[in-house]
């Protein structure tokens, strides 16, 4: 069944989990979609763990858009959402839906920006233009030089509440939904079962009405930090290493080409 945002929202009135990946690339993007994910992610994860990046600031919207394309080309039934770059949204709410605008004519059929109550007017304005929005709030990975690292947030009473005003103010702006990331999983609960958008949780416990997670961390693809959250489903870069060994030495002893892999 294709997936659309009145879908989603109807999961959580039937209390149907719902699944993100995020997605980098056609390929990968057609064994997700394929394998029942409602929603692919281009996240701006891209930048560490496509490029190489230190962090997500680097990534630009052409970066994005490139790789949405590559997702676009490949979706069949999941919702494709593009996460918007840092200071692609923050300028103004002109530029904003001008950018977010990009994605929505490269085919995804939503964007995901980081922010709380302060970008609830954007929001407003990317709904009222057709461009609907996830929020994203918690540990905002855009926000690591004033967080001061990748830390679990919402911890402090007053911190809690301002997650909460937070996530009705989004709610309120128009969002269909809102990651919560690396908060405490009775702060989670308290939000999901405060507003009626779902929440897609990572690293924010069990109540969250979906989950999302980063496509390398599950299928162990990639070598960086690997955080407590994370379920690793699969070691692919040990399996990668060893066909490359293998190859290799198939190459360099003759084994290969064999007369299997030659024209005649
Ligand atoms: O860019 C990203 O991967 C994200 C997540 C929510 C996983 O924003």
């Amino acid at each position: 069944m294709k997936i659309t945002v009145p879908i989603l929202l109807e999961k959580k009135r039937n209390n149907e989990k719902i699944a993100m990946l995020t997605a980098y690339d056609y390929s990968m993007s057609l064994l997700l979609d394929k394998n029942g994910v409602d929603i692919l992610l281009v996240g701006d994860s891209v930048g560490p763990i496509f490029s190489g990046y230190e962090n997500t600031l680097p990534v630009t919207v052409d970066e994005i858009l490139y790789h949405t394309k590559a997702v676009v080309r490949a979706r069949k039934n999941a919702l494709v959402v593009s996460d918007m770059p840092f200071m692609s949204y923050q300028i103004s709410k002109e530029e904003a839906i001008k950018n977010c605008g990009l994605m929505l004519k490269a085919g995804a059929e939503a964007v995901k920006l980081e922010g709380g109550i302060e970008i609830a007017e954007t929001v407003k304005a990317l709904c009222q233009s057709g461009i609907p929005v996830m929020g994203h709030i918690g540990l905002t990975p855009q926000f690591v030089n004033i967080l001061g690292g990748y830390k679990v947030q919402g911890k402090t009473d007053d911190a809690k509440k301002k997650l909460i005003e937070s996530a009705k103010a989004l709610e309120k702006a128009g969002v269909f939904s809102i990651v919560l990331e690396c908060v405490p999983e009775e702060v989670s609960k308290e939000i999901t079962e405060s507003i009626s958008v779902p929440t897609i949780g990572i690293g924010a416990g069990r109540f969250c009405d979906g989950q999302v997670l980063v496509i390398n961390d599950i299928i162990g693809l990639f070598e960086g930090h690997r955080p407590k959250f994370v379920k690793k489903y699969l070691d692919l870069g040990q399996l990668i290493e060893r066909a490359v060994k293998d190859y290799v030495s198939d190459v360099k002893s003759g084994r290969f080409p064999t007369e299997n892999h030659i024209y005649k």
